[in-house]
């Protein structure tokens, strides 16, 4: 038989009782955690979302209320009500923060019964039921405190985050879901409109257009906790449907925007006792990428900067590298300091690893006691010194070599020098190393298709210096100084990763008009897509920039992990799906058809 809730209420939660509390009639409700019986003294923990008491049943005293938790399973859901007691010195539990003490049940009432879970809520990390069966039975998982503590710091972090925000004099302002395509580089959810058949609402990839428009509209400064959908291929970092911190303000400068992120971070960060150094360092991407091979460089990893080995194979006959260097390839290497004793086995591995980036091998030069390296055949050596040299490695070193096309070599080598650090734990803990990325170019050619994409989003502005060099690139034809032409667009990065991106936006109507003209759409195209938006640039718009800032990607850093779904509620996988609610899923007939839809199979 179940007990009702009746007028019982509860006095404490499972994480509040104290030494001082001692004496203390309570109320508490929650989960049984576990169970131990000892014959005439029955033990539960009890938990909730703010920790574990210690209630104990005690068959001498309470033999009514002892007897009902012999019925007790885990999971659970129970009240008990006692007084507070201390525990015997030699049963303090130092790991709990209720652990000096424990209740003394008078009064058990059981709410509810519990299957058996299909998986344990209190296995060790590492023995964690597979992450599809956590994620069907979400509300389960979401029992485990290691999780319960990342939303709740994910609060703490959100009301901060609003806190700040309205110091700052920005007004949170809500804008639509149902709307039309934004472009931020993925591809739209659409949903049909039943009473226009045949057509569609996009659901936003970011509030960019809106929040443009509240600058045209004079709300001056705009904020908003924003949820945006975007449908791409999904990675560790990515999820179909996220949150942002998104930003936007009038007569802003990029100097506005990095000092106002840069506060509410180090706010934020202070939440974990983590002090953020500001201001940032700013690094070109031009640097970033020359120096890291990455555009969201780990400045905890200390070192490992690119260098390039062309200077030493100069007039090389080794086909691979005379290759690479005869078609505007590169080589380049990172130096391992102390790594002239990474095994053959590991190098092997990290060979793999750099073929995932496209490299098509990695070379090694190990200064131990002797020279080993896979390129003294080939090369001789007197080469593999000049190139040890060149790298600026000394002995006890290890150089890493790429060779190939620019991108492959400084993607391969970027990613490489992460994954080295990490296998030789060479990532300070708790140390937080932020960086503002700047001048981003303003497009970038893709191969697949021979032409330029926006880097950052279509509504970003180039830099001053560079608007003569776009007008006469976009009028002239020259398409290939499009490269060339930097944009006002920045990146916040900390530890490694992309927290925020944003720009000064283009303010004025000829210059969107280029932009566009830039990205190969015709006039009809950009006034069908975006006729509304150009129309509201003509009405005295205020120059104007703003950021924002993935809160899960925050959430990250500060937690850390490396897994986007430990810091949501209810993540999708990597397909995206949602395997709780068994979503994607497929629609009635009937509503297909009140929506003039019909649904094609492939064959
Ligand atoms: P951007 O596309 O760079 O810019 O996004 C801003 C920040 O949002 C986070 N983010 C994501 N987080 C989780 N999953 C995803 N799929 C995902 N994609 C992006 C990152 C990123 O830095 N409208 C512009 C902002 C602006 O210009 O003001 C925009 O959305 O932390």
């Amino acid at each position: 038989m179940l007990d009702n809730l009746g007028n019982l209420q509860r006095t404490h939660s499972c994480g509040a009782l104290r030494k001082e509390d001692v004496g203390k009639n309570v109320t508490l409700m929650g989960w049984v955690a576990r169970r131990r019986d000892f014959g005439e003294l029955t033990f539960v923990d009890l938990r909730d979302r703010d920790g574990v008491t210690q209630v104990v049943f005690n068959a001498e005293n309470f033999p009514e209320a002892h007897t009902k938790a012999k019925d007790v399973r885990g999971q659970y859901v129970i009240a008990v009500v006692g007084e507070v007691v201390l525990r015997d010195e030699s049963a303090h539990n130092p790991k709990l923060a209720t652990g000096e003490v424990e209740v003394q049940t008078r009064e058990l009432y059981i709410f509810n019964d519990a299957r058996t879970l299909p998986f344990q809520l209190d296995a060790s990390p590492d023995a964690l039921a597979s992450e599809d069966l956590r994620l069907k039975y979400r509300y389960l998982d979401l029992r485990r405190p290691q999780l319960q503590s990342n939303l709740k710091l994910r609060h703490r972090v959100v009301v901060e985050i609003r806190r700040y925000m309205d110091e700052q004099g920005f007004l949170e302002i809500e804008t639509p879901n149902l709307i039309k395509s934004t472009p931020e580089g993925a591809r739209d959810y659409i949903v049909p409109a039943r009473i226009q058949p045949g057509k569609f609402f996009a659901l936003p990839q970011s509030p960019q257009l809106f929040k443009q428009i509240c600058m045209i509209a004079g709300l001056d400064k705009y904020f908003q906790i924003a949820r945006c959908f975007r449908d791409e291929d999904l990675r560790a970092d990515r999820q179909p449907e996220f949150s942002q911190l998104d930003v936007e303000l009038s007569f802003a400068t990029s100097e506005q925007v990095y000092a106002l992120i840069e506060g509410l971070f180090v706010r934020v960060f202070r939440l974990i006792g983590g002090d953020l150094p500001v201001p940032f360092p700013r690094l070109s991407y031009a640097e970033v990428m020359l120096r890291y091979g990455s555009d969201k460089p780990d400045l905890r990893i200390q070192g490992m900067e690119l260098r390039d080995l062309s200077p030493a194979l100069e007039g090389t006959t080794f086909a691979p590298y005379a290759s690479a260097l005869a078609t505007g390839g590169q080589v380049k290497g990172i130096v391992i300091g102390g790594g002239a004793g990474l095994s053959r086995k590991t190098l092997d591995e990290l060979q793999e690893f750099v073929k995932r980036y496209g490299a098509s091998a990695l070379s090694s030069i190990r200064l131990g006691d002797e020279v080993s390296s896979s390129l003294l055949k080939a090369l001789g050596a007197e080469a593999v010194s000049t190139m040890a040299q060149t790298a600026g490695a000394e002995k006890g070193d290890a150089v890493l070599i790429v060779a190939g096309k620019p991108k492959t070599v400084t993607a391969s080598l970027g990613a490489l020098r992460n994954e080295v650090a990490r296998r030789l734990k060479r990532i300070p803990d708790g140390v937080f190393a932020p960086l503002w990325v700047t001048e981003f170019p303003m497009f970038e050619y893709h191969e697949d298709d021979g032409r330029y994409y926006a880097m950052h989003h279509p509504f970003t502005s180039p830099v001053d210096e560079d608007v003569l060099l776009f007008e006469r690139a976009v009028n002239s034809g020259e398409s290939d100084l499009l490269g060339r032409i930097r944009a006002k667009a920045y990146d916040a990065v900390i530890n490694g990763v992309e927290v925020a991106g944003g720009s000064i936006r283009i303010h004025r109507r000829d210059v969107q008009d280029i932009v566009f003209k830039a990205l190969g759409m015709s006039k009809e195209t950009a006034r069908e897509r975006f006729g509304f938006f150009l129309e509201a640039l003509s009405y005295g718009t205020p120059p104007h920039g703003g950021i924002a800032s993935g809160i899960e990607r925050l959430m990250m850093v500060l937690v850390p992990t490396d897994n986007i779904r430990d810091v949501m509620a209810f993540p999708k996988t990597a397909s995206a799906a949602d395997l709780m609610i068994d979503a994607p899923g497929e629609v009635d007939p009937k509503q297909l058809e009140e929506l003039h839809l019909r649904v094609v199979k492939d064959e």
